[in-house]
């Protein structure tokens, strides 16, 4: 058998590395000169605009990228992705997120059967449980109406699910439906994460979903645990079962914690955990909350993309040219990290979706084979909504290290406010340093622009900006629940795409499970510890001196302590 080829082993790759040194000798200033060229570098689909001028690109390094792409075979990855091909190699799966928001009569195939009734189904059984526990006729075990939902879950899901939400709760239509309601999410272990999330809560009028696809994840399990026990505590152990419902791929499990079957909702191992939010991961909480309608709107946005994703040709599309240009600075540049900028603040939560999304996906040491990668692959997310990002880390990102931006615009805010007598609205001020902002990083400011605004010589060199620093600008008509379902699906493949063309596998999450183990040993270590008085074995010097440390100052804890709940 032939070695597999990697693609940095390709000519397309030497190719971009050669012509890398040639745009290293431009700058964005003389590259924004060309209106021809920025003009090619504006792309729209659906009311969203990307503006990718800002680039340190020419319309030649687009077309080397595109035949990298054809290199990677990256059109025939996307078509393995839509026919449900076990694309995830090493479990063996599908990958089909693209399936949870296909329209009703859509066809989409995983191992020969159309998946797409099974998610409709489950839709249905969403739209009729959150009606009925929103209009009040599904009450809590001593009559009342079950206001405040919890969902219990960590990683996948819960980054997705509360994106979408802090992104709806400032949208009027989505408020109107969400009146008199609150949704919380408990993901960390730490029990201080309990006490605040059940702060305030009253267990009556509390209903908890417990969101897990394996249904093991620890730190999961022991939250739904306690707040199995704060519903018992306060209504007795039978109104677990009006208080608590699950969603998961493990229904056997569910019903083993002591939940009823019928008040599961389902979804599929072809839904990775980080692409699970427009599955009942994220679609029944969102529900209980905003309503299905809403809901809709939102999976109605994200299949607009996946449909433009799968057809539109590369020039025009907009996860592709994303994908294509981050590889082009994290491969070729060199550049390690992205900033993702939103000028919105109900997108606060985006950066920190996107982080498991793509950090999860794509931060791979190997090829999908297995092949050590002679290059680095994947990227370091971060981000803040503007402009508080500007008051924090921009200084770095204006005149210390070069960070690819992302500038996430909306046109029509969600919560207008004018003054009367003020040069401009507040989403005008806010919007104008969108617009600032990819220009200052892109021009800079030389050191003969400061002599002539007589700048004291020994300023000079602080108050020079260098520019020549890449961004690219999105811009949405709006921030309803279909503009977030677009965003959302545009990254998802944006991420997607980088993983194709790198040659990993961009839906398994190896990397995560030695850490796990581990804390499986120092969690017996501590048991026997505390209740056999066991002395610290088996760890590293450090490790155990750290954990003797911990047990010693903590040993008046009893061996078997009676239940507590916080109190705060
Ligand atoms: O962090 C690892 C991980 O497996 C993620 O991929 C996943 O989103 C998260 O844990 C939660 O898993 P589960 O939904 O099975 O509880």
């Amino acid at each position: 058998m032939a070695s597999p080829t990697l693609i940095s082993d390709t000519e397309a790759w030497k190719d971009l590395k050669g012509h890398v040194e040639e745009i290293k000798k431009t700058h964005l200033r003389d590259l924004m000169a060309d209106a021809e060229r920025c003009k090619s570098m504006m792309v729209e689909f659906d009311g969203v605009l990307l503006d990718y001028s800002r680039q340190r690109a020419t319309n030649e390094t687009v077309d080397k990228l595109f035949k990298l792409a054809e290199e990677a075979k990256l059109k025939e990855k996307i078509n393995r992705m839509y026919n449900g091909e076990h694309i995830n190699s090493t479990e063996n799966r599908s990958v089909l997120h693209v399936a949870l928001r296909a329209s009703r009569d859509a066809v989409i195939q995983s191992d020969g059967k159309n998946v797409v009734p099974e998610v409709w189904s489950v839709l249905d059984k969403i739209k009729d449980f959150s009606e009925r526990v929103r209009s009040g006729s599904w009450v809590g075990a001593t009559g009342k109406v079950l206001k405040d939902v919890v969902a219990v879950g960590i990683g996948g899901s819960f980054l997705g699910p509360l994106f979408v939400h802090t992104a709806l709760q400032t949208d009027p239509e989505a408020i109107k439906s969400a009146r008199g309601r609150q949704l919380r999410f408990l993901a960390n272990v730490d029990p201080i994460d309990v006490a605040r999330n059940i702060t305030g809560l009253n267990p009556e009028t509390t209903l908890v979903v417990v969101v897990s696809k394996t249904f093991t994840t620890a730190e999961t399990m022991l939250n739904a645990r306690t707040l199995r026990e704060w519903i018992s505590a306060a209504l007795g152990p039978s109104a677990v079962a009006k208080h608590m419902v699950a969603v998961s791929t493990n229904l056997t499990l569910v019903e083993k914690f002591g939940i009823d079957p019928n008040n599961a909702f389902a979804f599929w191992d072809w839904v990775g955990g980080r692409y699970s939010v427009c599955s009942a991961v994220g679609v029944f909480p969102l529900s209980l909350q905003y309503g299905f309608s809403v809901v809709e709107q939102f999976l109605k946005g994200a299949s607009s993309i996946d449909q433009h994703f799968y057809s539109a040709p590369h020039e025009k599309n907009i996860p592709v040219l994303l994908g294509l240009l981050s590889i082009w600075n994290v491969s070729f540049f060199g550049h390690p990290a992205r900033a993702i900028l939103p000028y919105s603040q109900a997108l606060e939560k985006f950066a920190p979706h996107i982080q498991q999304v793509s950090m999860e996906s794509n931060g791979k040491g190997v090829s999908i084979d297995g092949v050590l990668l002679p290059f680095e692959a994947g990227e370091i997310d971060f981000g803040e909504p503007g402009t508080n990002g500007q008051h924090s880390f921009y200084q770095l990102i204006h005149q210390g290290r070069v960070i690819p931006c992302d500038f996430i615009g909306v046109v029509k805010s969600q919560q207008p406010v004018y003054l009367k007598g003020e040069v401009v609205s507040n989403h005008d001020e806010l919007m104008s340093n969108f617009f600032a902002q990819p220009d200052a990083l892109a021009y800079g400011k030389t050191p003969e622009q400061l002599h002539k605004e007589n700048v004291p010589p020994h300023l000079i060199p602080h108050k020079t900006f260098s520019g020549n620093r890449p961004s690219l600008s999105l811009l949405l008509p709006s921030l309803n629940a279909y503009n977030i379902g677009q965003l959302l699906a545009i990254y998802e493949h944006r991420i997607a795409v980088e993983g194709f063309v790198w040659g990993i596998n961009s839906f398994d999450q190896w990397g995560v499970e030695l850490g796990k183990s581990l804390a499986t040993q120092v969690r017996k270590q501590l048991h026997a510890s505390r209740t056999k008085g066991e002395p610290v074995e088996g760890f590293n010097f450090s490790t155990a001196t750290l954990l003797t440390r911990y047990l010693e100052a903590t040993a008046d804890i009893p061996a078997d302590p009676p239940t507590l709940l916080p109190r705060i």
